[in-house]
């Protein structure tokens, strides 16, 4: 006889701290500063599995309160900042982390500095910022000054820095891998992200690895990472000075975690590549006509890269394939609606007949 389901609400999810404790640099007394992220569903894609004639799933972050990976990080820094004693936090920011950092630094009381880059990050992440009470400073550069800035202000002034360069990040950030390992019962053959500042690719390495090491899971996937082309330093071996991309997430032209993402790629037997803002795009419109989740430019760089490796006859058939999504349609509109005046502008009088004709209907 099966046994009896637990009452629904016995077990609600805790977030990744609670859920993984044991696999985190926090103790007994550590302050848990929480969301409630983490936990984001894994959804299997119906076209992706059949382009590739294996099983791929997607990782949806954007499913996490602030709406990225980010907050997996995010609880793990604040809550080990607030530990330490910190009374203000800072970080540079294509606008995720600063949205993740500016919520989790408002629950626990602490003072949020943000350095953005001027006028390029989507209004979204900015509203987010703004509505958490931050300090925003726009600076006139790109995310790689922005992080000069953050660095010298940590060394300088009594503020903790938050950017992945904290170690603790990267420890929150490997429960995704974990979490991906849990649901399918075993390691994938192949996971998929994009790379910007290249501390995600460095953190699921982490986590996999340690799944393996432990014995809960068998293998570790292989791990390929996309840049933008415009953007696109670990792939070219040398830094971009201006890089340019329309996934602002992702413009990055000297990445922090460069070395471990280049470490990340090589232990696992993987690959760093790049992929046009173009196929970046498609990917996206892609990804909500077909699976239903609308994701913001930079997170559709996974599949983007997977499309093209598939064109290009680099996937082998039948494999088990993971694609994190790292980010939320929502937070950039304008991107998303760019150029499709032409599709959305049937203007019509409150008319049934008049609809069914535009609708194509009639
Ligand atoms: N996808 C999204 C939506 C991001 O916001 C980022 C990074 C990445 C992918 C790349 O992850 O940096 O760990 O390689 N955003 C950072 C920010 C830089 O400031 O929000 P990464």
């Amino acid at each position: 006889m099966a046994a009896p389901e637990p009452p629904r609400g016995a077990r609600p999810w805790r977030g990744v701290i609670e859920e993984y404790r044991s696999w985190l640099p926090v103790d007994a007394d550590t302050p848990v500063v929480s969301l409630g992220e983490g936990g984001t569903p894994l959804v299997r894609s119906a076209w992706l599995s059949e382009l590739t004639r294996g099983e791929v799933h997607l990782k949806v972050e954007g499913d996490n309160p602030t709406g990225s990976f980010k907050d997996r990080g995010m609880t793990a820094a604040i809550s080990v900042a607030v530990a330490e004693g910190a009374k203000a936090v800072v970080c540079a920011s294509t606008g995720n982390t600063s949205a993740s950092m500016t919520a989790y630094a408002a629950r626990a009381g602490l003072t949020p500095i943000v350095l953005v880059p001027h006028g390029r990050i989507a209004a979204g992440k900015m509203a987010q910022a703004v509505m958490h009470g931050a300090e925003v400073i726009q600076v006139r550069g790109g995310f790689d000054e922005c992080l000069q800035i953050s660095r010298g202000l940590a060394d300088s002034y009594p503020v903790a820095l938050v950017n992945s360069v904290n170690p603790v990040r990267l420890q929150g950030q490997k429960t995704a891998a974990f979490e991906i390992v849990d649901v399918l019962g075993a390691a994938p053959d192949l996971h998929l992200l994009p790379v910007g500042n290249a501390g995600n690719i460095s953190a699921y390495w982490i986590g996999f690895r340690e799944y393996a090491e432990a014995g809960l899971a068998a293998s570790t996937p292989r791990l390929w990472g996309f840049q933008a082309a415009g953007a696109a330093p670990i792939v070219r071996g040398e830094p971009v000075p201006d890089p340019d991309t329309v996934a602002t997430a992702i413009r990055i032209g000297n990445p922090a975690s460069w070395r471990l993402a280049e470490a990340a790629r090589d232990e696992s037997g993987g690959r760093i590549d790049a992929v046009t803002d173009e196929q970046i795009l498609t990917a996206q419109r892609e990804l909500g006509s077909r699976d239903g989740v609308f994701v913001e430019p930079a997170s559709a760089a996974g599949v983007a890269g997977l499309v093209a490796a598939v064109q290009a006859g680099e996937v082998d058939p039948g494999l088990t394939i993971t694609i994190t999504v790292t980010g939320h349609g929502l937070k950039d509109t304008e991107t998303a609606l760019r150029g499709v005046d032409s599709i959305v502008d049937s203007v019509i009088d409150a008319d049934v007949e008049a609809a069914a004709e535009v609708a194509g209907l009639a």
